[in-house]
């Protein structure tokens, strides 16, 4: 198999559900999972299709309280293709023999196929094809293919063509005891003789969606017309009908989907353009150019060219990398730029953590920075939409500016559940994660980079500037000042470890001093002052009037960003926060030998009614995210101007002290400690990276994939061949490289966009070429090990620098 094909031989029912995520194809707009088409929710199959943002709020009774919880919907399935021949039920994969399975994704071109040779219960042999796409080229357009061949009998074969919005959000098994129902149906309607539309609703959030389906028949090359009956119920529509095959013959069916909703720009009415869309889109052959070449096009922004050093190791990782930038295009592509949308931590490709969006961005943002910042900026438009629910929720928690929430959905109130279930012990238990407060610094952190690489002043100025601010004073007024240190304080919060939500001698959930929160804290109030002299003035006399921004607040701001505190025990280890050194060790061992897979010991001690709470265990990386997301000289100076040493020995110490402590419950953590080695321990950092490459195409979890990717981990691995080994940072007006490529790669090829300029990078582990192809746009300063150039601006120029 190429590296751009991933191929699954046979068919395994209990992988069934990995593949059907994994083969997800989407748009940006909407996103259909790789289900059969004639499958239905069956335990082994889910055939869900979800709208980017679609979501609808539902409140349940449960464990004697009700709850509300915001969903990603389950919107109607297109897919429905059924056959069934004489004298047998609908096919399903379990009631025949089968003698070839193959389920192939092409990423290049992004179609899916699927290829059966089965033998039903009377010896009749038939072969199955079937290929589809979500159109990258025209988001609202989706179509698919069927063709069956009848290899050694003949007789009738009975067809049915669906659009079904009776579904349930049924996909995670631990919200099933929560309320599903989330559509209702509005319209059922035959549109002439091959053409069905249905019209649903969300029952709360009021998202109108239409869905319009022509389903074509052809034996060889000519279309033929057998006569149809409409079955129809509320919420359902199809087209059942019989064909009569000949042994040797094809039956083909062509299924071309539209799909519309009330939230949709330049339209009339949802059914109204999904009908015309229908009558206007071609065959599934005219539908296919445009969109291959859409993708030819992502490719030829986002593609890395990956070169190992044992030629033999190298397709599979390139396909893993292939197929996670696949992913995050479908999630995230040139089609969500008119969206009101975030990037959802687990794609639109399943139902876990509902569609939300969390700090994940904060790991999927610099590969799109780098390639289409323009979706970067759409995404960071979302977050200024919610800027009035983010100021809203910081008053009623009685601080000031804006506290955006940890998880977030529609509207941009607190979307994190109230009460989660641990599936070991069956216990409903309260979820305090809303304290990870530290998504303020993500999304801080997140406008800046984009800046770093765009220069986008007019973004900055508009938008980017007033979120930044307002963060800013969020932190400043989480505050508290400690006579006896004479040092600042942040307390209640969680860090990125979502092990520890309280001390263990305490009822109230939170932690104080969490190092990672308030060296966030530090570098936002830093940059906050920064920004007051980068923005023009007009722009920024503007901003301050608006926000009431005094002389005082600025000069707060630089104090604090010198004084807060950070804890340190043992000798140099940064505490993840005030009082981890009392808590007990953690007998890793004895936990390993006794249930082998630990990465989700939260649930294994609270099921033995113990807490992580107790000890130096972490879920993730928490204080080695502070190495991952800034350079070494950066944290120099953050940690000079607060006054505390750093330097490589003690950041090489922290690394192995929390290396050792921490059990990877989530597959963002990997992706950090890969990062972290990458100057010290490189080939440690490698082993640690082709771990991560594992997380989805694996599911490492054991099981959390099939019910949606993990987006961060994806961009996240893709991300440190971009920037990691490469020593890729963008800082001070400055693009800088220093690579340290692991001995197991052996040249990268990529091309980045910085700043108005399009670069064609190689790096080999003795040679960083750069080519800048002309542009309009001024200037950059580029920095290799050190050794500085100018790239001007409007030539070809190719400059190499030895390494
Ligand atoms: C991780 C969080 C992450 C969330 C969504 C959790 O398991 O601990 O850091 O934001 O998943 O991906």
């Amino acid at each position: 198999m190429s590296s751009w094909n991933f191929i699954y031989d046979g068919f395994e029912p209990e992988k069934e559900g990995l593949r059907e995520a994994l083969c997800t194809l989407g748009n940006g707009y909407f996103a259909t999972r790789g289900a059969a088409a004639e499958s239905d929710a069956d335990g082994v199959h889910y055939p869900g299709t979800y709208l980017a943002g679609g979501y609808n709020r539902l409140k349940t009774e449960i464990a004697g309280r009700v709850v509300e919880n915001e969903d990603l919907v389950n919107i109607p399935n297109w897919l429905p293709l059924k056959f069934k021949m004489e004298g047998s039920d609908w096919f399903h994969l379990s009631k025949v023999k089968l003698h070839f399975y193959r389920q192939k994704l092409d990423l290049y071109r992004g179609v899916l196929h699927r290829t059966v040779r089965f033998e039903d219960e009377q010896g009749r042999i038939c072969v199955l094809k079937n290929r589809r796409i979500v159109s990258m080229a025209n988001p609202h357009l989706a179509a698919q293919e069927t063709t069956l061949l009848a290899e050694n009998f003949s007789g009738k074969i009975e067809i049915l063509s669906a659009l079904d919005g009776k579904v349930t959000n049924s996909g995670v098994k631990r919200y099933l005891q929560l309320n599903k129902k989330h559509l209702e149906g509005l319209m059922e309607k035959e549109l002439g003789y091959d053409s069905i539309l249905l019209k649903v609703q969300t029952n709360q959030s009021e998202i109108r969606i239409a869905q319009g389906a022509r389903t074509r028949a052809f034996i060889g090359n000519e279309e033929i017309f057998p006569k149809r009956t409409l079955l129809k119920e509320k919420g359902y529509i199809g087209q059942k009908f019989e064909v009569e095959l000949t042994k040797g013959q094809k039956l083909r069916l062509e299924k071309i989907v539209s799909l519309f909703t009330s939230r949709d720009n330049a339209i009339s009415e949802c059914a109204l353009q999904a009908e015309e869309a229908l009558l206007q889109a071609g065959s599934l052959e005219e539908l296919l150019e445009p969109h291959a070449k859409a993708w030819k096009h992502l490719w030829n922004q986002f593609d890395i060219d990956f070169f190992p050093s044992d030629p033999s190791q190298g397709d599979r990782i390139a396909r893993i990398l292939r197929l996670y930038t696949f992913h995050l295009l479908q999630t995230t592509s040139p089609h969500t730029i008119d969206l009101d949308v975030g990037v959802p931590s687990r794609g639109w490709h399943g139902e876990a953590y509902r569609g939300h969006v969390f700090w994940d961005e904060i790991f999927i943002f610099p590969t799109l920075n780098l390639r289409m910042p323009e979706i970067t900026r759409s995404l960071l438009m979302y977050r200024f939409r919610r800027l009035g629910a983010a100021k809203r929720a910081a008053k009623e928690a009685g601080f000031k500016g804006a506290m955006y929430p940890w998880q977030s959905g529609s509207s941009g109130r607190e979307e994190t559940q109230k009460l989660h279930l641990n599936p070991k012990s069956g216990r409903w238990l309260p979820d305090n994660s809303h304290l990870q407060r530290h998504v303020n610094a993500a999304i801080a952190y997140n406008i800046w980079q984009y800046f770093q690489i765009t220069r986008d002043l007019e973004f900055m100025c508009s938008y980017g500037a007033e979120m930044f601010f307002e963060i800013a004073r969020f932190w400043a007024s989480m505050t508290l000042f400690n006579e006896k240190t004479g040092r600042y304080e942040i307390h209640g919060v969680m860090g990125p470890d979502e092990y520890h939500d309280a001390y263990p001698w305490s009822q109230t959930p939170g932690l104080n001093n969490n190092a990672y929160t308030n060296v966030m804290a530090s570098w936002i109030w830093s940059r906050a002052v920064d920004l007051t002299s980068i923005i023009p003035c007009s722009a920024l006399r503007r901003l301050r009037e608006k926000l009431d921004i005094s002389d005082r607040e600025i000069s707060l701001w630089d104090e604090l960003s010198r004084k807060m505190t950070i804890i340190f025990h043992d000798d140099g280890i940064i505490s993840q926060f005030e009082g981890y050194d009392k808590l007990a060790e953690f007998q890793w061992e004895e936990y390993r030998k006794r249930y082998g897979d630990i990465q989700r010991l939260d649930r294994i001690l609270e099921a033995e009614g113990d807490s992580t709470n107790r000890y130096k265990v972490s879920k993730q990386a928490d204080v080695l995210m502070l190495f991952y997301l800034f350079s070494n000289k950066e944290l120099e100076e953050i940690f000079e101007k607060l006054g505390y040493p750093f330097d490589e020995t003690i950041k090489n110490r922290n690394i192995d002290y929390y290396m050792h402590r921490t059990s990877h419950g989530s597959t963002l953590s990997r992706v950090v400690h890969s990062w972290v080695l990458v100057s010290s321990q490189n080939h440690e950092s490698w082993k640690m990276f082709s771990e991560a490459l594992e997380s989805d195409v694996a599911d490492i979890q054991g099981g959390t994939t099939p019910e949606g990717i993990h987006l961060g981990a994806m961009a996240g691995t893709v991300d440190i061949l971009q920037r990691a080994y490469t020593g890729l940072e963008a800082r001070g007006n400055m693009l800088r490289f220093d690579p340290s490529l692991p001995k197991e790669l052996g040249k990268l090829h990529f091309h980045i966009r910085y700043r108005g300029h399009e670069l064609s990078i190689t790096i080999t582990p003795s040679c960083l070429t750069i080519k800048d192809l002309p542009t309009f746009a001024g200037p950059i300063e580029i920095s290799v090990k050190g050794q500085r150039k100018t790239l001007p601006a409007g030539k070809d120029t190719i400059v190499s620098f030895a390494l």
